[in-house]
């Protein structure tokens, strides 16, 4: 029978089966948690029932709270969690939680309110809330230490990690891991466990040890830079509950801790990530049945190269590494060995699993290598005429239906392809430095690319764990383009009267990983001068310009590779330090454009700033470029160090207001000129 529409019941050999079914994970949703409570309190007065299960339908048990409910009245209806999990664990009856898939979040707070818990062997469990900057709210901060200690528990909890079924029954989470069937496998178990009359109820327990948790040291060493600071801290306050309140006390203290963090902007932004990256990976239109890639050919094994080449090898691909001279090749493989061994000595491989990598990348010279691959990716110097040439070569040699693939980060997409003879197959795979890390992939589909060259090319992306991101063609695709009037704002800046120091710091106490200036010294100052030089016919004579960035490139001042850009380096270090050099360079700059320089407060850097990033995103999102405003959000937060607990420029755009956005744009506009008219897009959204 069914109990709400979301949940259905059946008895089986006296077992009363509860069965979770509201597609895609079995969300606790209002009519979830309805239909749980009313399947335990029919089961339970029900004489012939000896025992319960809970179970989910499909190919999971739980994934936790309904996530689109927050914040709307559905996740206030009753009953809540918290009282659907106190319901069970009264229960006179044993009641079973099988669990196949995962048990995430309120899944597994469910579990732990159940009498007995088995998992299947490929299951997975944890308490992921973190992710989302939040708590768990349905008591699992309060039973997991009483059930696996504290120590244990806090580490779960804080780090938001799932564990394997294996691990969760060394633990004690679960009472049992089994193989096959998981209704066969519920019922047998819950066979054996009918008629106990004592059953173990966590909330009886007494708070957990400590077992020697400095609680207040353990606060202060969350990283006040991590995406989910509020929420690592918050859970670590909730395992200390644990383990000096009383239950009912300690679950006041988790709900109250959850309650602050579900209404605050952070989780709001993080939930909005893990939808938009999802979104983000949709293929637009009908969705064709592609094949998987599984060799592919690499041209180029310098700074991206090699890092394309160890992100495919880790993710089990057969790599052909090209490049055009002994030297370089040498020198790109020894990088990547140095690189595998860096992480290994960290502890991320062991020394057998660099080797397997290693083995998997073929080195050559010879680019007729790449005859047999189902993809290439280009990643030679950023020259259209050396693009081209290469791209009319890979055309004679690749079998027809490989994918050409360059990883250029502005050039024209379309004319790379028209030097070809095979325009549908050709698309840009844009990497971030260092490729092997860094998750966002900007899939950039050219005029004539074909809907299955994008599908394969998300496919590789999602093998390969990255954050893919569809986006069009047009000078710097989503990211680089707006980089473009972030460092204009910050140039600006400087001639106004800032020092590089002050502009980095606004940035950093705003939350980005690093100011736009020393990020302009890592990655190399030199490539987005060739990039200005390249449009300098194109930009209108009478716009303001900064020459600063171009006369410190002059000086050969070309960031941390070259020990100078907007800072100075010591040899060896990383660590950016002011120059009065570039401090003359500013003010030489600012004379010959009349400025007058001036005290700027922090507050005016930030708004320069992270405006000019919002109002070329809304034209992105105008022209098209990208699909959606959230599409921006996950190429900034995955690529450009911009704090995930804003959600992106587009969502903190979003948070402020679009009306207030709008009139701080025309108030710059009137006071500093063209650059800031503001996209049309942002109109409507504040219309
Ligand atoms: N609520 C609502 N929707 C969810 C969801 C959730 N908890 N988890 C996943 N979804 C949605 C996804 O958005 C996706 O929707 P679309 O198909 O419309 O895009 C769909 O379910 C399938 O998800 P995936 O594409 O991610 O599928 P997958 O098979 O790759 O992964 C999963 C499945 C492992 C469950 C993964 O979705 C996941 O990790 N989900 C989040 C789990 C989580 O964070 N749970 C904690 C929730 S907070 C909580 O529970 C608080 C509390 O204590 C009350
Ligand atoms: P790089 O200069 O480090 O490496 C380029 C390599 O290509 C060199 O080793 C060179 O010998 C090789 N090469 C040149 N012509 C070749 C040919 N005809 N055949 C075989 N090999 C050839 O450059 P990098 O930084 O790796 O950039 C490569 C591409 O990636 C460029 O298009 C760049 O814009 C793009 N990119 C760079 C990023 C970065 O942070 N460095 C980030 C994202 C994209």
């Amino acid at each position: 029978m069914q109990l709400t529409a979301t949940v259905g019941y059946e008895e089986r050999d006296g077992i009363a089966l509860i069965l979770l079914d509201s597609p895609p994970v079995n969300g606790l949703g209002d009519s979830v948690r309805l239909g749980i409570a009313r399947g335990l309190a029919h089961a339970g007065y029900r004489a012939g029932v000896k025992a319960i299960v809970l179970l989910g339908a499909g190919k999971l048990f739980c994934a936790g709270a309904d996530i689109r409910q927050f914040n709307t009245p559905a996740a206030t209806a009753t009953p809540l969690l918290r009282e659907v999990n106190q319901s069970t664990e009264r229960l006179a009856k044993p009641v079973v939680a099988c669990i196949h898939g995962v048990a995430l979040g309120g899944g597994l707070e469910l579990a732990l309110a159940c009498h007995y818990r088995i998992a299947c062997r490929s299951a997975r469990l944890g308490l992921p809330e973190v992710n989302l900057g939040l708590v768990p709210g349905g008591g699992g901060t309060q039973r997991l230490p009483r059930l696996i200690g504290a120590p244990a528990a806090l580490e779960f909890v804080v780090s938001g990690k799932p564990v394997e079924a294996s691990q969760a029954l060394t633990w004690g989470l679960v009472d049992e891991v089994f193989d096959g069937d998981p209704v066969q496998a519920a019922i047998r178990f819950a066979l054996s466990m009918a008629g106990r009359e004592v059953l173990p109820v966590l909330a009886n327990r007494s708070p957990a040890a400590t077992e020697g948790l400095d609680f207040n040291a353990l606060q202060q060493a969350v990283p006040a830079r991590a995406r989910n600071a509020l929420a690592q801290r918050a859970a670590i306050a909730c395992v200390q509950a644990a383990t000096c309140l009383e239950f009912e006390a300690g679950l006041d203290r988790e709900r109250a801790l959850f309650e602050e963090l579900v209404a605050g902007e952070p989780s709001k932004a993080l939930r909005h990530l893990f939808f938009a990256e999802k979104e983000a990976a949709k293929l637009p239109g009908s969705v064709p049945t592609v094949l998987a890639l599984r060799s592919v050919g690499i041209l180029g094994a310098g700074t991206m190269g090699g890092g394309i080449a160890m992100a495919l090898a880790n993710a089990g691909y057969d790599v052909v590494l090209c490049e055009r001279e002994q030297k370089a090749l040498d020198r790109g493989l020894a990088l990547v060995r140095r690189n595998y061994d860096i992480s290994a000595a960290k502890g991320a491989f062991s020394p057998q699993e660099v080797q397997e990598r290693m083995l998997r990348i073929r080195p050559t010279l010879d680019m007729r290598a790449f005859a047999d691959v189902d993809l290439v990716i280009e990643a030679v110097f950023e020259d259209m005429a050396v693009k081209r040439a290469v791209f009319g070569q890979l055309d004679a040699i690749c079998k027809p239906g490989a994918i050409l693939a360059s990883n250029t980060s502005r050039l024209d997409i379309n004319e790379i392809a028209a030097a070809t003879g095979r325009a549908q197959d050709v698309i840009g795979l844009h990497f971030f430095s260092p490729a092997n890390v860094m998750k966002l992939l900007e899939i950039v589909r050219g005029a004539r690319t074909s809907q299955e060259v994008v599908a394969r090319c998300l496919k590789l992306a999602i093998s390969m764990g990255k954050t893919p991101v569809q986006v069009g063609v047009c000078e710097g695709f989503v990211g680089n383009r707006m980089l473009t009037g972030y460092w204009r704002e910050a140039g600006f800046l400087l001639e106004e009267g800032a020092t590089p120091a002050q502009v980095d710091m606004a940035l950093r106490n705003f939350g980005f990983a690093m100011g736009p200036l020393a990020m302009a010294d890592l990655a190399g100052m030199d490539i987005n001068w060739a990039a200005r030089r390249r449009l300098a016919p194109t930009r209108p004579a009478h716009l303001r310009y900064s020459k600063v960035a171009d006369r410190l490139c002059e000086l050969g001042r070309f960031g941390q590779k070259t020990g100078a850009g907007y800072y100075r380096y010591e040899p060896g270090s990383r660590v950016p330090l002011s120059d009065p050099a570039v401090e003359a360079v500013v003010a030489h700059c600012a004379q010959e454009a009349g400025i007058i320089r001036r005290q700027i407060e922090e507050e005016e850097i930030v708004e320069r700033c992270i405006l000019a990033l919002v109002n070329e995103g809304a034209r992105i999102v105008e022209e098209g470029v990208a699909q959606r405003a959230s599409d921006v959000d996950v190429v900034y937060v995955n690529g450009y160090g911009f704090p995930a607990w804003r959600g992106g420029p587009m969502f903190h755009a979003r948070s402020m207001g679009w009306a207030l956005v709008l009139e701080k744009l025309r108030a710059l506009h009137a006071r500093h000129g063209e650059h800031w008219a503001p996209a049309h897009w942002i109109e409507q959204q504040a219309s």
